[in-house]
């Protein structure tokens, strides 16, 4: 096993990635026994700080973002392994001050949670202080660039000095256990795995919805917009691991080798087509859960003039054999109804109906990935409904093979997706980390649709905040007789 001891370097922190997920998710990978006991957590800002300061502050964000009383044992054997350790992280003069806290006979993790336009000062300046080799690993957090060339340019940097072999790009999506599931039914099931394809599939839908809307973050959101904020890489991920071949192996490389293909066969979106494949939205205010929320040009901050989708929806096509005719549609937005996110494949329908009598159209049958919140996963059936009659017919009704995580698995917790992907770096398995052929692949699709929205010099179409999106995003749909899983 690689479990073993570790330098866990945590670079920004202080900031709010490591506040709410990276640090909580440490004490919960301790609580369960997951660090190994030799290791060391070493924090690394920019302020100064005692290392008293520093815990004291690490355990208040702890209880307030996991809202749990800290077990006793596990925050003790958690302090103990707490160093912090203050650096200019763009002076490469300054991480001198650091060389003294690692151990060179242990793994080095290196978690840049930072902004990516400094992940470059990061390495030279590791390297000024002379503490790295090829055993380092280095953990990026998104987003990796704006767009394919700048996102070339940070992998650039960052190439310079280590081997893709040590390079962990988080999408943190796929440490969610829905996602990771995705491998098991495919894989696993034959009933899946033999009809998963054009011949079987209608179509296949995936939906992330947020109810939140930006959080404060105006600036990091308005630069961004929905389309990189979550359609470049997460749903973009998700699709590559329904979509792809059935790999070789589990192992890092053969799965990512499929996903890659994936994301190549994505048919272009550009100035031609984009308009009948494409939907942006931006929320105006509404209500959302019964609470009255202001409009995105409303927020703190708000540059009137944004034309910044917070909502997005596209028919993607995979142009392969499995995938001919088969679209993907993908949507996303901020301030709609509710968190709910899901993946639902449309199987096609009976080639003739037996049951006219009771049902003039028999539905499809759906299978419904629920990916958070009340994790699941749905078949939708058609089922005789028991009972006598006289008249001879034969009553259906649509029915749920409904497996509930919450129920199934009720000992079981489930870990919060930073906690799995913490812990595949401390074991150094790379399967769930992007490679950085697939980001540049997925930035490369979504350069073209920004590019076709820019010169088109049309504004997001509005959506009030608390409703699924813009009314052409039902279109979207409805033009192929098609419409939008609505969980009920
Ligand atoms: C992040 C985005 O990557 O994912 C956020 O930057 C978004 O804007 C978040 O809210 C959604 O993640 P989750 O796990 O809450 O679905």
């Amino acid at each position: 096993t690689n479990f073993e001891p570790c330098d866990f370097v945590l670079f920004g922190t202080l900031g709010d990635l490591a506040r709410r997920k990276l640090l909580p998710s440490l004490y919960q990978l301790e609580k369960a026994n997951l660090i190994h006991e030799g290791s060391q957590i070493i924090g690394v800002a920019r302020t100064e700080l005692s290392k008293d300061e520093y815990i004291k502050q690490v355990k208040d964000n702890i209880e307030k973002f996991t809202g749990e009383t800290l077990c006793p044992d596990t925050w003790t054997r958690l302090e103990n392994k707490l160093e912090y350790v203050k650096v200019d992280m763009v002076n490469p003069d300054s991480y001198q001050a650091f060389t003294s806290h690692v151990d060179p006979d242990r793994v080095m993790v290196c978690y840049f949670a930072t902004p990516p336009s400094i992940f470059g000062d990061i390495c030279r300046g590791l390297k000024a202080a002379d503490i790295i080799d090829d055993t380092v690993r280095v953990v990026l957090e998104k987003p990796i660039g704006h767009d394919l060339a700048s996102s070339k340019i940070i992998n650039e940097q960052v190439a310079e000095y280590f081997n893709e072999k040590q390079i962990y790009r988080i999408d943190h999506y796929l440490g969610k256990e829905t996602v990771l599931n995705l491998i098991a039914l495919r894989f696993a099931n034959s009933i899946f795995a033999t009809n998963w394809d054009h011949n079987s599939i209608d179509h296949v839908q995936i939906s992330v919805a947020e109810s939140v809307g930006i959080e404060g973050r105006w600036g990091y959101f308005d630069d961004a917009g929905q389309m990189r904020d979550m359609v470049q890489n997460h749903l973009l991920q998700v699709l590559s691991l329904i979509a792809m071949e059935p790999p070789a192996t589990l192992d890092a490389d053969d799965i990512r080798d499929e996903k890659l293909k994936v994301l190549k066969a994505l048919r272009p979106i550009d100035q031609s087509n984009f308009s009948t494949n494409t939907v942006r939205g931006q929320y105006i205010g509404g209500f959302v859960a019964g609470q009255e929320v202001p409009g995105y040009l409303e927020e703190p901050d708000a540059n009137q003039a944004s034309r910044t989708e917070t909502f997005v929806a596209i028919k993607a096509e995979i142009d392969n054999w499995r995938w001919a005719g088969v679209p993907f549609y993908l949507r996303t937005g901020k301030r709609m109804p509710a968190k709910t996110s899901e993946v639902v494949i449309y199987f096609k329908r009976q080639p003739h109906n037996l049951f006219k009598d009771s049902f003039a159209n028999l539905p499809p049958n759906k299978l419904v990935i629920r990916l958070q919140p009340d994790e699941g996963v749905e078949v939708t059936v058609m089922n005789k409904v028991p009972g006598l009659n006289t008249s001879g017919s034969m009553d259906l009704q649509k029915s749920q093979l409904n497996l509930s995580f919450s129920e199934a698995f009720s000992d079981e917790r489930i870990a919060d997706a930073y906690e799995k992907l913490l812990l595949e770096v401390m074991l150094g398995n790379q399967a769930l980390f992007v490679r950085r052929d697939e980001v540049e692949q997925a930035w490369n699709w979504v350069d073209s649709i920004m590019a076709a929205w820019q010169s088109s010099n049309e504004p997001p179409e509005p959506y009030q905040a608390g409703t699924w999106g813009p009314v052409d995003s039902i279109g979207l749909l409805a033009k192929e007789g098609r419409s939008w899983f609505q969980q009920k």
